[in-house]
């Protein structure tokens, strides 16, 4: 059944907000901490699950697993994979949790990771660390760093330990990389990444949490080792749905996080069966139907012009927007030179302070934000300089980027009047 006129020609910018849930007086300028969906969407989500309570026997053990490879058929289409090279995840933590978990480690292994990667995930290594004994090469990026610059700091690295070892890629199992960074919101030239770690025979675990929705994606010509994105961020979908890839060369090295009735190890070298969509199709009792929310997130989209037509509105408008907004606070746009950074999200300088025991910002930002003016971006201090991550999304013009200006103006000369008078 078509949910959406695909022919019906719609209008980018404010209208479009009809199309979703957010409340008539909220901005939501911060689509990439949450994402947000269509009420189409969320009808969708409802009809699934009644179709499940109907008869939950037979959804599932039986039907709901044709539906879910569909699902999974349509968005390999999306982004060139095989479906079967697919498992549906509740998100991108739980992803990568299973690759970085599932991986066997000898003495002495390291891992490869930036310091601009999402807290949880370097929490994640951590724990690598304090239970594995891996050792962690942890690279500080400055941005606004060009992506020959981010390439060859990953390459030194490597080379270093290389020269330690005499071995290709030294003792280095595997690295951690974006595709987009969270904050700063940052494209990562993960492409030329992945084809340095092959080449040094390190694996590629790649943080595509924002990608899929935001930029175009190619995993067979990219060919990550592993590579999780949300869905419930910028693809519309319902929270809860996110897809880990992993080509079917290396299926053998994973399970999910929470190990499931299918498990088996498969580290014996005769070992040929493969377990890995038997044991991702089912880690315990949960709701499938925000998986299945693809489809009307896909229709929609469609219904929009498609992916092109988005990505052209939403990075222009992030672009136009965040020079809007620089301008409002007399700062300027995080980007480099060859400008390869900014996607949907724009990084701007606030015009604030950085010192000792300035950790209270970011609630200050929630409740002035949120609460007075109704609109919220999340700031961020990068190397001892205070941004903010604007999120261009459809349903947004210029207009909201201009309030957003003005809202953080104020929060700004706020906060700075408080540390001049010495209360914080
Ligand atoms: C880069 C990055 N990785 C991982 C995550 C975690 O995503 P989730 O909360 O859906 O697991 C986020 C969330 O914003 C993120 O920005």
């Amino acid at each position: 059944m078509q949910l959406f006129d695909i022919n019906a020609k719609k209008q980018f910018g404010k209208s479009l907000r009809n199309d979703f849930i957010m409340a008539d007086d909220y901005t939501p300028m911060n689509h990439g901490s949450y994402g947000t969906y269509p009420i189409q969407v969320q009808k969708a989500l409802r009809d699934y699950q009644d179709l499940a309570e109907r008869s939950i026997d037979t959804w599932i053990k039986r039907d709901m697993y044709p539906e879910i490879y569909r699902a999974k058929e349509k968005l390999g289409q999306l982004i060139s994979c095989d479906a079967d090279e697919l498992a549906f995840v509740v998100n991108t933590s739980t992803g990568i949790n299973a690759v970085a978990r599932s991986l066997r480690f000898e003495e002495g292994d390291k891992v490869i990771l930036l310091s601009t990667i999402y807290d949880a995930m370097g929490r994640t290594l951590q724990y690598l660390k304090d239970t594995r004994n891996v050792e962690l090469i942890k690279l500080d990026p400055v941005y606004p760093i060009s992506d020959d610059d981010l390439v060859a700091m990953i390459e030194d690295a490597i080379l270093k330990e290389e020269a330690k070892t005499g071995v290709t890629g030294g003792k280095i199992k595997f690295a951690l990389i974006d595709a987009i960074t969270s904050v700063p919101g940052a494209i990562v030239p993960y492409e030329r990444i992945i084809k340095l770690l092959r080449d040094h025979n390190i694996l590629s675990l790649i943080d595509g949490a924002h990608a899929i929705g935001q930029i175009a994606l190619n995993l067979r010509e990219a060919d990550p080792d592993f590579f999780v994105t949300n869905c419930h961020k910028w693809l519309f979908t319902v929270r809860g749905s996110a897809i880990l890839y992993v080509p079917k060369r290396n299926q053998h090295l994973v399970h999910p996080a929470t190990i499931s009735a299918a498990y088996k190890d498969h580290s014996d070298v005769n070992d040929t069966s493969n377990t890995f969509q038997a044991e991702f199709s089912w880690h315990g009792t949960q709701d499938f139907s925000p998986y299945l929310t693809v489809f009307a997130a896909l229709e929609y989209r469609e219904s929009l012009g498609g992916e092109e037509k988005i990505r052209e509105y939403c990075w222009g408008l992030a672009r136009r927007g965040g020079a809007l907004v620089a301008k409002i606070l007399g700062t300027d746009v995080l980007e480099n030179e060859e400008k390869s950074l900014t996607a949907q999200m724009v990084n701007v300088r606030l015009p604030i302070v950085a010192h000792d025991g300035d950790g209270y910002y970011l609630d200050r930002f929630i409740d002035e934000g949120v609460y007075k003016h109704k609109c919220f971006v999340p700031p961020f201090k990068h190397h001892g300089v205070w941004y903010t991550r604007l999120s261009a999304q459809v349903y947004l013009d210029e207009s909201d980027f201009e309030k957003t200006g003005y809202a953080l103006k104020e929060i700004c000369a706020q906060l700075e009047k408080e540390r001049l008078e010495g209360k914080k």
